[in-house]
């Protein structure tokens, strides 16, 4: 027994405390069951009462459901650890090539400079050289860019270096040099200034020139890569291009020191107008067949073009799974989190994805593995490329190209596999490689790799081992949570909802954690009714839960304080802060009424064949007040947009609602009590103190990034409207009833009475509004 946990490259270990959180589960169901059955058995008979209580009945079910779905990742999450010297010891320097692969698309949103920095912190993974290759696919196909790399590579001959010498972390220049805390060892001093002064000048140059979107006559003839471009050349439209800047066998590129450097590539596979690209999951597969005739390693890594390696030992914690002699075997691909910079203390967009990545990935790493996420992790190059598992399969650890013929030779090969034409009739994008046709390819990917029979695991180490550049807005948070929400629900919604892409194949807990991200989108509907209609009924002496003294109570109280117990404990146990875990909570909601409702509405549209416009939502660059504004926590608005108005109309509901509640509950002393509003006026205060923020934006708050006086009226528009709404109906309601009981009542009265009865009961407001029209 120990000899064979002794052979293990890592363990895996359950989380503490599964048996107190299956006891709180099981008691919160229970409380599900009685709210449920509550509300299934008290509908009123008849008037606005009834809409409203079943539209409650709808909701809650849904959410009911939406928690037993994300039930399946919290039940017995666990969390992976590798032993990387035992991998040391075990391979010496004797480890399989690592091909990495990065993809960019346009020099302008994602400036070459930033690129550089996430390319140079790869080519200096503690990683034999030799066995190492970084390709850059630049779907913009452009000139800057290549040149950019050009320059990267005479600075990794100063970097890398280094970086060995002083072991430095992180291996991102840009990062490294923005931590103020200067190189501590006197003797380095200096070598650390020469180092930063060659990177700044390097980013110095790459910016001018892009800023220019030209590269200087006498900088192209250094290289004849740059002959490639000429003045036809369009991102849309040119021929493929494949750079071999670094060959990796030492001929020309040797660093500083007389080193080996990794072998690093350009690549820009051809487009051409009247041919599709596929985006990033076409890059990706092309990427994938030009590595193979110039490394064809067997373990392939994928990261964003913003996400440098924050830790220089990833590739050799990775292999520790891929190596492992008990379970390697069977798996297909080691997933890292997303981590980002740039988050503040308190989370205020909530974007850290802390949950997430502490425990809902690790859940689903129990039920077969998490699904991939498009960065930060390592394939095994077959199941990419559509090998089934079987169980005698042995991967070939020592294949790779590792003497390369003639360079010139290898680019025209290269080039042919990256061509527009290449994949007419064959399976890319289909059985091989990144699947085609949705938004996020590499889910769907993913998955059906899992399905194949493969195991996929999570790896959150200590140390993040990829950082990206998060969202700094609240527009940019929007956004993101747009797109997300919505490629997930398009799958949800096509033939690779996990439930049916997985039946039989994956197990069902699996299924569910697969499909919670594909059901964020709906979660708009009932959230978005759960925070309007209480509250208006409150204002309207509608009662919709039950009152304090029933025992009914008991549940609908249980219920929500032992789940917001659980999900800050589950926040803060995940590395936020208390006050993180509330802007979380306020955040949820504004994604939900926000990002998922559009998410929605658009793939309806686009559902129906409608068109494919939606709604768009334009993040903006940040400014030097907004960034300050954003470090000290206040949220930014600044623009109008229709989501803001959402945003600002529901605060402002809830707060009329709490107040002319309250006010009525005071006044009519019998007839509105708070005995029966209780919990409504428990909600709706809620709603209220978590939408301090947005009323201090649209009232108190002087500057720029306040809301602008332009949301604010709409938002008194809507909400004015919703009362008039509100009124108009329950008034008519109310009299459609009392004119059916006196009808049925006095079936046999006069006409007089009949014309008495309407003109006692026919509601003002229809005259006022017929005399508008
Ligand atoms: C994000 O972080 C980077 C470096 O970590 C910094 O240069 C940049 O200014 C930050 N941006 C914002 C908006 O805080
Ligand atoms: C990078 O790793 C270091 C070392 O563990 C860690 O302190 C730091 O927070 C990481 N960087 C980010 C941005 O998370």
């Amino acid at each position: 027994m120990t000899s064979e946990m002794e052979k293990r490259l890592f363990t895996t270990e359950k989380f503490g405390g599964r048996a107190l959180y299956k006891l709180h589960a099981a008691t919160v169901f229970v409380g599900i069951c009685m709210l449920l059955c509550y509300r299934a058995t008290r509908v009123p008979a008849a008037g606005a009462g009834r809409a409203a209580w079943l539209g409650m009945l709808a909701a809650e079910l849904w959410f009911s459901f939406y928690w037993v779905i994300t039930q399946s990742v919290r039940w017995c999450p666990i969390r992976r650890h590798t032993f990387k010297d035992k991998l040391a010891a075990r391979y010496g320097e004797r480890l399989p090539c690592v091909d990495i692969f990065v993809c960019t698309a346009d020099p302008q949103s994602e400036p070459p400079s930033l690129v550089m920095a996430t390319v140079l912190s790869l080519l200096a993974y503690n990683y034999p050289p030799e066995k190492l290759s970084i390709y850059l696919s630049d779907d913009g196909g452009s000139i800057l860019t290549f040149y950019a790399m050009w320059e990267a590579t005479a600075f990794a001959k100063h970097w890398l270096p280094f970086c060995r010498r002083h072991n430095i972390e992180p291996r991102s220049p840009a990062a490294y040099f923005a931590q103020s805390n200067m190189h501590h060892d006197p003797s380095a001093l200096q070598e650390w200034s020469f180092v930063k002064g060659l990177y700044e000048g390097m980013i110095e140059r790459i910016d001018s020139v892009v800023k220019s979107s030209k590269v200087p006559e006498e900088i192209r003839v250094n290289h004849k890569g740059f002959s490639e471009w000429n003045i036809r050349i369009t991102s849309k439209d040119h021929q493929p291009i494949v750079q071999i800047l670094i060959d990796g066998k030492g001929n020309d590129a040797v660093d500083s020191e007389g080193n080996v450097l990794p072998t690093l590539v350009y690549v820009a596979r051809e487009k051409r107008p009247q041919y599709h690209h596929n985006f990033k999951a076409g890059a990706m597969n092309a990427l994938i067949r030009v590595s193979s005739v110039i490394s064809n390693g067997p373990i392939i890594l994928n990261v964003d073009c913003d996400m440098y390696s924050n830790s220089s030992d990833s590739i050799r914690d990775a292999l520790c799974f891929f190596l492992d002699e008990e379970m390697g075997h069977k798996i297909a691909f080691v997933q890292y989190p997303q981590n980002f910079n740039n988050m503040t203390k308190n989370n205020i967009y909530s974007f850290s994805l802390n949950a997430i990545n502490q425990v809902e990935m690790s859940g689903l790493d129990t039920w077969g593995g998490p699904m991939y996420i498009g960065t930060g992790c390592f394939h095994r190059r077959e199941t990419l490329c559509g090998r089934r598992f079987t169980k005698d399969y042995k991967e070939d650890w020592g294949r790779g190209i590792k003497t390369k013929k003639h360079i010139d030779q290898t680019q025209e090969k290269a080039k042919l596999l990256a061509t527009c034409t290449y994949e007419d009739n064959t399976q890319w994008g289909n059985e091989i490689g990144v699947k085609y046709g949705y938004p996020t390819e590499d889910v769907i990917t993913g998955l059906a790799i899992l399905c194949r029979g493969w195991q996929s695991v999570y790896r959150n180490p200590p140390r993040p081992a990829f950082i990206g550049v998060g969202p700094t807005t609240l527009a940019q948070t929007i956004l993101q949570h747009k797109r997300w929400c919505e490629g997930n629900f398009s799958i949800f919604l096509s033939k690779y909802c996990p439930f049916l892409i997985g039946h039989g194949k994956t197990s069902l807990p699996h299924q569910m954690g697969s499909s919670i991200y594909g059901l964020w989108a709906p979660n708009s509907l009932p959230t978005l009714y759960y925070v309007v209609i209480p509250s208006l009924g409150l204002l309207k002496g509608i009662p919709l839960f039950p009152e304090t003294m029933s025992p009914w109570i008991t549940p609908f109280m249980y219920v929500p304080i032992v789940k917001n117990i659980y999900s800050a404990y589950e926040g803060v146990s995940s590395g936020d802060t208390l006050k993180g875990w509330w802007n979380g909570q306020r955040m949820w909601l504004v994604r939900r009424i926000t990002s998922y409702l559009y998410g929605v509405i658009d793939t309806i549209i686009k559902l129906l064949g409608l068109s494919n416009m939606g709604f768009a939502v334009s993040p903006k660059v940040s400014g030097e007040d907004e960034s300050k504004r954003y470090e000290e926590e206040i949220m930014e608005f600044g623009m109008s947009s229709p989501e803001y108005a959402i945003i600002a109309s529901i605060a402002l509901l809830n707060l009329v609602c709490l107040v002319g509640g309250l006010y009525q509950i005071m006044a009519s002393g019998e007839n509105m009590t708070l005995n029966g509003f209780f919990l409504q006026v428990l909600l709706c205060g809620l709603l209220v103190i978590i939408n301090i923020p947005i009323y201090e934006a649209m009232f108190f708050r002087k500057d720029t990034g306040r809301i602008p006086f332009s949301v604010t009226q709409a938002s008194v528009g809507f909400v004015l409207l919703a009362l008039f709404l509100c009124r108009v109906k329950t008034r008519w309601n109310k009299a459609l009833s009392r004119r059916r009981y006196k009808y049925s009542a006095a079936v046999s009265s006069t006409g007089e009475n009949e014309k008495s009865l309407n003109a006692g009961t026919k509601p003002g407001y229809i005259c006022v509004w017929r005399k508008k029209r």
